[in-house]
């Protein structure tokens, strides 16, 4: 008996060991093909930009602001019979850019005056060493807001940096507070001048569609924050099928301020026949309430029409980090983007998730409970860590508790996974990389980021 027991035991553990080696395998197979692709997509990218015919537009965007504008670029350049190649910024190596004779570059910032993830990917690779661009001429469309402090800081940094290089500017850069229609006119005709044509398209206004409000929930009652609710969404025309992926974001133009967009995470798939936005009420210092949440929430009936499109957020979305382990951290509204990556998650057979969340006090702010607890309850959620701020005996926030679980951390980090984070900028979204970087140190951050493995939908 004990020796059909130690058999047992025995063949186990060659099991296990043999899972173990499959496994390192595929993952060094897989890291290895990574690495020959993107060493292909650089070469075919230096040999086509080479052509001096041809145009390298590129754009460094958190929220998909300068993509869409970088794209409208290269479609204009086409439309005249121009060749123009679109990359993200990350994907621009100083080879390329040595190599390249006519670029055009489409930079918002983010956070306080930073680069977006993919720009400050470009600042370590390529930024710190001096090139030699001599070579180069190019423009700048810097995208920003006037109302942050450092207006349009990674759009200068790079025009001035390339300059510095000896790389000639084709036009004095030029600066889109909350894509200015003058300013974005300005670029379009400067994009005429350098091609010497005078049929580039009219630049039109992004379209709003018509939705309506189908349903409003409050989801904390009583809690010492402000409200935050829970609103469903579906387009006025019946017969539309709009299409988004987790991690995207709706854009809500409010009635008086149609010029400045307000961005909200989706909370749905569009398979569960609704979009869903949570928003909270945004108090000013004035103690008003903010403009487009405080009409969302409280002033806008059922039924009635809310301009609204879909924008895709490439930067938060799954990308090829299906197989791999999640780990999602989010405080406040910001479980609404994640909540939609655990739906598609839920979709997915075989996969790992652990949420951290922070919110006040679990009497009140436990958002999603039933929902939380079912894919708790269901193996969707291996591990829910959820933290409350207020909540006695101190006060713990989210990245606190990931600092607590420094250990399972790294190993899951050693296991493969990627990172998720949506919510707060400030304190939550800082705090966290903060601890990120000192839990797993400087580089191994900096090469999550660079492969897609650290995403986040902060504001
Ligand atoms: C990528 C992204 C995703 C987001 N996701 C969500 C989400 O899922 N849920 C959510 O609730 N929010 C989300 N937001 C925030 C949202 O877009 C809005 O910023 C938020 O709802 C506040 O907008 P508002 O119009 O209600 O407030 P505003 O009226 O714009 O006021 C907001 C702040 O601006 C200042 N301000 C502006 N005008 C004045 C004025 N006249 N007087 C005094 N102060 C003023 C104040 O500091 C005030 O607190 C997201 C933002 C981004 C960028
Ligand atoms: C969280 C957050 C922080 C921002 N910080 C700045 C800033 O420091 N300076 C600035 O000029 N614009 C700032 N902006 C405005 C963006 O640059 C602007 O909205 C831009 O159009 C976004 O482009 P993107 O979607 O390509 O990232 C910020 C926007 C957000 C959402």
């Amino acid at each position: 008996m004990m020796s059909g027991i130690s058999n047992l035991r025995l063949i186990g553990a060659a099991l296990a060991t043999a899972l173990y080696l499959l496994l390192l395998v595929t993952t060094v197979w897989r890291v290895r093909r990574e690495a020959r692709r993107r060493e292909h997509e650089a070469a075919e990218l230096a040999m086509s930009v080479g052509d001096s015919a041809s145009w390298l537009v590129v754009y460094a965007s958190q929220t998909g602001t300068a993509e869409e504008l970088a794209r409208r670029t290269a479609n204009a350049l086409h439309t005249v019979g121009l060749s123009a190649q679109l990359i993200s910024i990350e994907q621009l190596d100083a080879a390329t850019l040595r190599h390249t004779t006519r670029a055009l570059f489409v930079a918002s910032t983010t956070g306080e005056g930073d680069p977006p993830d993919g720009g400050a990917l470009f600042m370590r690779r390529v930024m710190d060493a001096p090139h030699a661009l001599g070579g180069l001429q190019y423009g700048v469309l810097a995208l920003g807001d006037r109302d942050y402090r450092n207006f349009c800081a990674f759009g200068r940094t790079l025009d001035e940096w390339l300059h510095t290089q000896g790389a000639t500017r084709l036009f004095t850069r030029v600066e889109a507070s909350n894509t200015d229609p003058a300013a974005l006119s300005q670029w379009r005709t400067h994009l005429m001048d350098i091609t010497g044509t005078d049929e580039l398209p009219e630049w039109l206004p992004p379209r709003f569609d018509e939705w309506q409000l189908v349903q409003r929930e409050l989801l904390n009652p009583g809690s010492a924050g402000a409200p935050m609710y829970d609103l469903r969404l579906a387009p006025a025309d019946h017969s539309a099928r709009p299409d988004w992926q987790a991690g995207d974001l709706a854009q809500i133009t409010p009635p008086g301020d149609e010029s400045r967009p307000r961005d909200f995470s989706i909370a749905s798939l569009p398979s569960e026949g609704h979009l869903r936005l949570l928003v909270r009420v945004a108090q000013r210092d004035d103690g008003s309430q903010g403009l487009c949440s405080g009409w969302l929430c409280t002033q806008l009936a059922l039924g009635d029409a809310v301009p609204l499109r879909v924008r895709s957020n490439r930067s938060f979305r799954q990308g090829d980090n299906a197989p791999r382990p999640w780990i999602l951290i989010g405080n406040g509204t910001g479980i609404a983007g994640l909540r939609a990556h655990l739906q598609a998650r839920a979709q997915q057979s075989d996969t790992r998730n652990w949420l951290l969340f922070g919110e006040r006090n679990a009497a009140y702010d436990a958002v999603l409970d039933a929902e939380l607890q079912v894919w708790e309850q269901n193996g969707v959620l291996t591990s829910l860590d959820r933290v409350y701020s207020r909540d006695p005996p101190r006060r713990v926030y989210v990245q606190d508790r990931l600092r607590e679980c420094a250990v399972e951390l790294r190993q899951w980090v050693d296991e493969g996974a990627a990172i998720y984070v949506c919510g707060s900028l400030d304190g939550m979204g800082s705090g966290v990389a903060a601890v990120l970087e000192e839990v797993l140190g400087t580089h191994t951050l900096a090469e999550l980021l660079a492969n897609g493995r650290y995403r986040r939908d902060v504001y």
